[in-house]
Order: structure tokens, then sequence, then C-alpha cells
């Protein structure tokens, strides 16, 4: 293990330099102007796999974002570990808000990252995250220690809930066995608070559409007479939750596991300073379900948010006018055991329900996931929590975070292979919004650990 930490001390530069290269191909999976540029983010993986020592890599085409795939198996006998991330990322959008320019990657120091962080779009969701596992690998094979094989699998469809990867896994099952998944796509608790992610909520999607007249009307001829569907639309967002922030839909919670009082007293050991929290998202007060702290609300409770809202006149200036349509887009976050297309029925039953007569509603199912709760007494978990305890020094606590990343129950139900989800990155550091970064410690940090992760990982299935 020393040569390989004195490698990756000496070419700690040179994987910076690397990973900008990656970071400044707009790989943004929702946009299908980028089409091209996901084809570039996807071929640059595989050549960085093909130089960091993988035995084969390939750009598999689907009928969506190519997947790339690359393997070094040392011997058959051996374990397989198969690290999973994503090349894709959100759009940079607001543009405006990015102190520097999303797909130009520099290094800028803040606060919470007084060494330096990597501000750019992807940098710690997942382009950053991901391409600690190429460096950490290639320092593996450079120095001729590798005691388990190795698969890589990066998709580029993971922000757009990953349609095309269930059926890229059922026809290459094969190809992808493994005894675990490992997967840096998630958080720490902070940099001298490691942890391991044990659970991520699941995901149910939806679009509304409130349709009033067959056209927009003058607001001083029709309104106060017909539907506003702006209007109502606000009317029946307000109804999907009560004043203790429950969620009203008719049966949400009945498949909710709830948690049990020892677990509830676990989950508010982790540290969490609620003071903090606020001062760093400069609000006066959270909001949240009624009897939950802030650590429960996220991992434990589920939630309903309005993504978007659309309609009618936003430009400059005013114009009086009652629009023929209104939309939203709203997803629920889900916990163990709700199941994402029935809980888009029960808030579509729900929704039209509360809908007055002198509209017309229409919901769409775009997207969800399940919700995944990760085992912490196997093998796999214990050699990334031995991981861990041995670079931050200090042993990681097991989380259960609010995000969702939903192929990897179907990893679960495909591959038959559980997940562990050893991520690196804060929460602070802005995935999804304007100025987008990864602490330079959280980076060498991470390819640091990884190496020992499959030492432990070796040693304790070997
Ligand atoms: N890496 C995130 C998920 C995540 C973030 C987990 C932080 C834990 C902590 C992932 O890329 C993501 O953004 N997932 C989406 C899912 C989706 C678009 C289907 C999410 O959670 O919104
Ligand atoms: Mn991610
Ligand atoms: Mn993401």
């Amino acid at each position: 293990m020393k040569k390989i930490q004195k490698y990756l001390e000496e070419n700690r530069d040179r994987f910076l330099d690397e990973l900008f290269e990656w970071l400044r191909i707009p790989s943004v999976s929702s946009n299908p102007e980028h089409k091209d540029d996901m084809f570039k983010a996807a071929e640059w993986a595989k050549n960085a796999l093909l130089k960091a020592g993988a035995d084969t890599a390939k750009v598999y085409e689907t009928a969506g974002h190519p997947v790339v795939y690359g393997e070094k198996i040392i011997d058959s006998s051996k374990p397989t570990v198969l690290v999973y991330g994503h090349y894709d990322v959100q759009p940079a959008d607001p543009l405006e808000l990015w102190e520097t320019s999303p797909f130009e990657p520099v290094v800028r120091k803040t606060d919470l990252h007084p060494a330096g962080a990597i501000f750019g779009r992807g940098a710690c969701d997942d382009k950053g995250q991901a391409f600690m596992h190429f460096k950490a690998f290639e320092a593996m094979v450079a120095n001729d220690y590798l005691p388990v094989n190795i698969k890589f699998m990066i998709e580029g469809e993971e922000e757009i809930g990953s349609p095309s990867l269930p059926k890229f896994c059922e026809e290459n099952k094969e190809m992808l066995k493994n005894d675990v998944i490992l997967v840096s796509d998630t958080s720490i608790i902070a940099n001298d608070v490691p942890s391991i992610t044990a659970s991520l909520r699941g995901l149910s999607y939806v679009e509304v559409e409130v349709d009033g007249a067959n056209r927009d009307l003058h607001s001083g001829t029709y309104g106060g007479a017909v539907a506003n569907p702006i209007n109502i639309l606000a009317d029946m967002i307000s109804k999907l939750m009560d004043e203790d922030r429950h969620i009203t839909i008719p049966g949400f919670y009945d498949d909710v596991v709830e948690a049990t009082a020892e677990e509830r007293v676990l989950i508010n050991q982790a540290p969490f300073d609620l003071d903090e929290y606020k001062k760093a998202l400069d609000i006066d007060d959270v909001c949240g379900e009624k009897g939950y702290t802030t650590d429960e609300r996220t991992g434990i409770r589920p939630s309903c948010d309005v993504n978007g809202i659309w309609g009618g006149f936003t430009g400059e200036g005013t114009k009086t006018v009652l629009p023929a349509k209104a939309f939203a887009k709203i997803s629920m976050r889900l916990v163990a055991n709700q199941e994402p297309k029935k809980i888009a029925k029960l808030f579509e039953d729900y929704f039209l329900s509360i809908a007055p007569d002198c509209v017309r509603v229409k919901v769409d199912y775009l997207h969800g996931g399940l919700p995944v709760m990760t085992p912490i007494d196997t093998p796999e978990y214990k050699a990334a929590e031995k991981a861990m305890e041995t670079t931050f020094g200090k042993k990681p606590i097991p989380t259960k975070e609010g995000g969702s990343i939903p192929i990897i129950a179907l990893f679960e139900q495909i591959l038959g292979s559980k997940s562990v989800l050893m991520g690196f990155g804060l929460n602070s550091d802005a995935i999804h919004s304007p100025n987008e970064h990864y602490g330079l410690f959280n980076f060498y940090k991470g390819i640091e650990t990884i190496p020992y992760y499959y030492k432990y990982y070796g040693e304790l299935k070997g």
C-alpha cells in the first residue's frame, strides 16, 4: 500500500488535469442538443479506462445515451467488484449565477474547502467521484497490486432516471456478473466525519397539466368568471400537504415502514448542528413534517415537492391575461416500502378528485425509482468501513440520505448483487446547483481510500 500511496502522491497534478478534460465536455443528458457531447464524454471515459489499465473497454450504444463498460480480470476464481458511476450531468442553468463557467473547471478555495475545490458541473456529481475510481485502479495496476477483479460500468442517463440501463443489464448479465457493486455518488457528513450511505430515498416524478378555456382570455372581460388554471393549480398544490406538512394523498403512507424508536435514536446521534445548517442555507427556520428532526425528514420520511411551475405571462412588464393552461412538475421522495408507480397512481387519483369542474386535469408519470437499503453487516460494507477508517482515522457512520439513485434497486433485481455506497462529496457541494464543486481534499481522499477497499474486500472474501 505504501507504493500505491507514493504513486498517488507523485501523480496528483496529472490526475486533476485529466479530470478537467472530462469536465469540459458538457454531457447534459436531458438536452438533445448535447447528444454528441454524450458520445464524446463516453469515448473519453473508455480511453481513460484503457489508459488506466483495463484489459478491455468499450462504448455500448443504447436506445438512449451510451454506456461505457471496461474490465480487468486477474483471476476468475477471485471476487469481482463492479464500479458504477455516471458521466452525465444536470443542466448548468441558471448560468448567470455561476461565478465561473460551468464547463471551464477551475480550483478555488472556500470556507469548507481551505485546500481548494474544483468548480464545474459534474465536479462532484458524478464525474469527479467516478474518476477517483479510474485513478485508484490505475495506481493499483501500475504497482501490480490488484487483489480482485474489477469491472466498470459508467452510464450516461442517471440524471434522467436511467431509462436504458435496465435493458443493458438484462442483456449483459454475464458480462456484468459481480460480487458487489461499488458506487461513489453520495456524500459524507463532513471532512472530519466520514460516513457511508446505508439508504437512499426512492422517487416518483409526475407532471400535471391544468386546462381552462380553449384560449388565453382577456383578464378584464373574463377574469372572475372563468377558471384561471394557475389559480386552480396553486389551490390544488396547497392541498397536497396539511399544516403539519403531512402529505394528504389518501393511502400515501400505507406502505411506509415506520422507523423503530432505536433507529430514530441512532439517526439523531449522527453529528448535526441545526444552527449551522440554517446559516449555511441562509434561512431563519427549517420547514418539514411535524414531529421529525431534519435528519429524519430527509432520511426516513417521504416528501413531496413542486420542482417547477409554469404558464401564463412571465415576460418583462405586464400583460393582462387569463392563461388557458398551467403546468407543474412534482416529485415525491419515497422510503421503504413505497413503490413509485403505485404512489403516482395515488397522486393521480387524489389530484383528479380535488380538481373542480371548471378545469380539466391530466397527470403524467415521468419516471421513478425504488428506495434503497444496504446491509451494514456484510463483508462488502465492512471493507468500506475499514477502508475509510484507515484513511480518515475515524470509523465511518452509516447514514440515510435523501437523494435517489433509481438504478441501485434494479441492480439487485437484475444482477442479484447489493451495492456499497461509498461517496466522498459534501451536501454543501452544490450538486445540481450553480457553482457545483468538489473539494480537492475529498477528491484525493477518495483516490487514497478506494485501494484499501479492494485490499480489505480481498482479505475478507479471499
Ligand atoms: N448523486 C445523486 C444522488 C445523491 C445525491 C444521493 C446526494 C445522495 C446524496 C444522483 O446523481 C441524483 O441526482 N439522482 C437524482 C435521481 C433522478 C434524477 C432520477 C435525484 O436524486 O434527484
Ligand atoms: Mn449522481
Ligand atoms: Mn445528480
